[in-house]
């Protein structure tokens, strides 16, 4: 006879420990019945499992408490056949559950994966054992350090799972096991223990194969103190599964999971886990119902708006661009279509896609052509009168309920809600370059904006894949705001003699995706110079450089010079002596003292040190909701290295540790 066992707990049958209990106590009686043959563990609520509940990491880990170890351990002692039947996701520990099972079918839908390496963490109840016995030995490797999930499809070819089956098939499944395998009779299913395979390595050059395996994986991945230090252990745990009998592969496994549990990258990691979590929760905002965006416009078609239309089409949404100058939308087009070319180029979208996608954005030179829209985004320029007078035509045309936004950096919203009729339906939508591809979004408050408005905004995020972060209406909004400060620090250091592109090796060797001076370099030294002009109060706009580098017309990549020196048609940033002289004749000027002799920590902690000042600064302003998500915004946003955590709880730690 066999026994069902549906896994229900709602609402992704996540494996708690407490969950894990009861799951245990089930296989046991099951266990203990002589009538039972087979048992089938399935999922309830459209899932399988997504795995282990992550909030129990958070809790002091105790792996001498029910677990899915314990779980996986009773299966595998136990003499009955155990078959996972998966429709939908399959994810860390529920996957390794499915290894521990003897046969494993999934519907087409499903989706398997172990991704625990996104928290710093290695699969630890058995996987990093299990699935390079089952599968080629480099396919399990590289699958366990992407963490990526494989389809059903992709599973089968790897040989993960034994068949796809129908959803109506698992359904009766419950009941018939039989109907798995061919039509196997159920007696004539027998125990195939993963544990007791063999690891298949490739058959040429076996001997060499090995250590060649392990050695390339160690050279692919970052450094342990770089981000690196899960991947480590999960090629080391690897190898254990590689070279010991399972036990002691599996003891290793276990010490290395426990290890990481405490480490501070994968504390890091969840800490953002959990912070994402927290970004549309905003206290004392009454519950509004968000309401959906079927159709937008973008006014400008620029570097910035032709982003936005670009992320509206991926999401499947209907835009339009208004662009007065025939020029720029010959651009943007261009820009559009070798976009989505590349895309067919790499085997990401089917051509017929990128024809569809490429239809729904449509250009227009008329404000008329954005009337019916749900919702409008300005991305025009960074300038307060053409702003205005953008939104007082828009708030003419624009049917009465629609959405106005602008994608502005530094200007007040209120002031441009101000001239319209409806501030209610007015935000701030800040995308950041390359709006396509970068994932952050401040979602700026204005003063009268409505929660319905709010609420819809968030909706709208999540639609476009973007991580949305709250602001409140002010300078620089989260984001800029401390980049200001943190370039600030960076430029101070220069001042004192320390070349920029040592500066910029510190930083990244901090972790940082890109230095402060390659940043300047990338946007453009205009647009800081830009914005110094209009806010004499900041700090940066006190020093001289920016000057003179505008003067220079050295504005960075785009002119071939900046705080780098770039080849023609290159953007490899090549060290200028002259910027380091020229710090030192305005250092001179200013009787500024020279101490170019700090190490790249000192000049990592002056820099970070500025950035977390500047955070608490915002958050004592009511400018950030909680300091996660200012470690989101930087984290998305600006290269801040995740395995650290974000500027605030890099502050956090640092201090706990000090
Ligand atoms: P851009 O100069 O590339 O594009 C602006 C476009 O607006 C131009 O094509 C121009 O022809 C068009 N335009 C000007 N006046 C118009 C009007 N009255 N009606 C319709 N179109 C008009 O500028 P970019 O870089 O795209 O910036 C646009 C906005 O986005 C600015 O507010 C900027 O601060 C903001 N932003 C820029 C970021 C960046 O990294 N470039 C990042 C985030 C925000």
């Amino acid at each position: 006879m066999n026994r069902v066992i549906t896994l229900d707990n709602p609402p992704v049958n996540a494996l708690s420990f407490k969950y894990s209990e009861k799951i245990l106590k089930e296989i046991e009686d099951a266990q203990k019945d002589p009538s039972v043959t087979s048992i089938t563990i399935t999922g309830a609520n459209g899932f399988f499992s997504a795995g282990v509940d992550v909030n129990d990491f958070q809790k002091a880990w105790d792996p001498s408490g029910t677990t899915v170890r314990d779980v996986i351990e009773a299966i595998e002692r136990s003499d009955k056949v155990f078959i996972a039947a998966i429709d939908g996701i399959a994810l860390g520990g529920a996957l390794e559950l499915a290894l521990a099972c003897d046969r494993r079918v999934a519907t087409k839908r499903s989706k398997l994966g172990l991704p625990e390496i996104k928290l710093g963490l290695i699969p630890g109840a058995g996987g990093t054992q299990r699935l390079p016995r089952l599968i080629a030995p480099q396919e399990a490797l590289q699958l366990m350090l992407k963490g990526e999930t494989v389809s059903a499809d992709r599973a089968l070819e790897l040989g993960l799972i034994d068949e796809i089956v129908d959803p109506g098939v698992m359904v009766s499944l419950s009941n018939h096991p039989e109907q798995l395998a061919g039509g196997e009779q159920v007696e004539g299913l027998r125990k195939r223990r993963v544990s007791e395979m063999r690891v298949q390595l490739p058959a040429t050059a076996q001997a060499f194969a090995l250590p060649y395996i392990i050695a390339e994986a160690h050279k692919s991945v970052p450094a342990e103190e770089s981000g690196g230090l899960a991947a480590h252990k999960l090629i080391d745990a690897v190898q254990a599964a590689f070279e010991l009998p399972f036990a002691r592969g599996l003891a290793r496994e276990y010490r290395l999971f426990d290890e990481l549990v405490a480490s501070a990258p994968s504390l890091s990691l969840r800490h953002l886990f959990f912070a994402e979590r927290e970004l549309s929760k905003i206290p004392g905002l009454p519950p509004a119902e968000p309401s959906e965006i079927k159709t937008a416009g973008v006014i400008g078609g620029g570097t910035m708006g032709t982003g936005i239309a670009i992320t509206f089409a991926n999401a499947g949404i209907p835009v339009t661009i208004v662009e007065p100058n025939a020029d720029q939308i010959g651009k943007s087009r261009q820009t559009i279509f070798g976009m989505f070319m590349h895309q067919v180029k790499r085997g990401r979208m089917t051509q017929e896609e990128a024809w569809k996608r490429g239809q729904s954005i449509a250009f227009s030179d008329d404000y008329a052509a954005v009337a019916d829209c749900d919702l409008v985004i300005e991305a025009v320029f960074e300038n307060m009168a053409v702003k205005k007078e953008v939104f007082g035509k828009l708030d003419a045309i624009v049917k009465p309920g629609g959405i106005l936004a602008s994608n502005t950096s530094t200007l007040d919203i209120d002031e441009m809600a101000a001239v319209t009729k409806r501030p209610g339906q007015f935000l701030g939508l800040h995308f950041f370059a390359p709006a396509n591809i970068m994932k952050l979004l401040e979602i700026v408050r204005g003063k009268e904006t409505s929660a319905q408005t709010l609420a819809t905004a968030f909706k709208l995020a999540k639609q476009l894949r973007k991580v949305a972060v709250l602001s409140a209406n002010a300078f620089g909004f989260i984001g800029n705001r401390m980049f200001f400060e943190y370039t600030r620090e960076a430029v101070a250091l220069a001042e004192e003699g320390v070349p920029p592109a040592r500066i910029d090796a510190a930083m990244k060797k901090f972790g940082m995706a890109m230095g402060p001076f390659a940043t300047f370099d990338l946007s453009g030294i205009d647009v800081f110079w830009h914005v110094a002009q209009g806010r004499p109060d900041l700090e940066l706009a006190r020093t001289p450089i920016l000057d003179r580098l505008y003067e220079q017309k050295r504005l960075g990549q785009k002119t071939g010079k900046g705080f780098y020196k770039y080849a023609e048609g290159s953007r490899d940033a090549i060290r200028d002596e002259e910027i380091e002289q020229l710090f030192a004749e305005l250092a001179k000027a200013a009787g500024v003292k020279q101490q170019p002799d700090v190490s790249d920590e000192e000049v990592a902690r002056r820099i970070v040190g500025a950035l977390i000042k500047s955070g608490e600064e915002i958050l004592r302003d009511g400018v950030a909701l909680r300091p996660g998500d200012i470690d989101i915004v930087w984290i998305y946003g600006y290269g801040f290295p995740p395995y650290r955590g974000g500027p605030m709880w890099y502050a956090q730690e640092a201090l706990t540790h000090a």
